[in-house]
């Protein structure tokens, strides 16, 4: 597959923030309560003939480095691996010791994804995307095979820097 990954930039920051609305719903993603304006936050985006195919974006916060967002719209192709790799590399090169996610209970094929690759649950946090829906009212109620999205559940892995 032919594409091009690039650091986030000024010149495709208006593209990106589209993206997200498009994907998430709104130009804000809420996890664990903290809202990430995604006009703000760094990431790897991953283009094809000028189109976005692929998009992460982080956080970082002390020695912890947050995937707020992850998304490939060509799937089994390798792209969100490659993504998962560009992170790690980004992490280590800031001295992040811990690179961490939410995803919500209805997100099996995420959890999948994320287990296969080193990833570990550290937290079930009951019912925080109710609250979460407080602050962002755009989150459906239901998820990936019609689930009910509840719960976030944390993951994270440790790397050595
Ligand atoms: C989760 C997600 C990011 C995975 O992205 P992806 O591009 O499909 O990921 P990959 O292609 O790297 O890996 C998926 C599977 O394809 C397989 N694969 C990779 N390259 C392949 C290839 N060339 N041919 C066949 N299969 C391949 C991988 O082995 C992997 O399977 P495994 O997990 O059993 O090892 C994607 O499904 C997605 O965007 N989901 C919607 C948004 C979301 O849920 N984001 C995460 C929540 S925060």
């Amino acid at each position: 597959m032919n594409y091009h990954l690039y650091e986030i930039n000024d010149k495709i920051k208006n593209k990106v923030v589209d993206f997200i609305i498009q994907h998430w719903g709104s130009p804000k993603i809420v996890s664990r309560g903290k809202v990430h304006s995604m006009a703000q936050l760094p990431g790897i985006v991953v283009l094809r003939d000028n189109n976005i195919i692929g998009l992460l974006t982080y956080s970082i916060e002390n020695e912890g480095c947050e995937i707020v967002s992850l998304d490939s719209l060509v799937e089994n192709k390798g792209l969100g691996t490659t993504l998962m790799n560009e992170i790690e590399k980004i992490a280590r090169a800031k001295k992040c010791h811990r690179i961490w996610l939410i995803t919500t209970n209805d997100n099996i094929r995420a959890l999948k994804f994320y287990q296969k690759r080193g990833y570990d649950i550290k937290a079930i946090h009951r019912h925080a995307v109710e609250n979460a829906r407080k602050i962002k009212p755009e989150i459906p109620l239901k998820g990936y095979d019609d689930i009910p999205i509840n719960h976030e559940i944390e993951l994270e892995k440790w790397i050595s820097i």
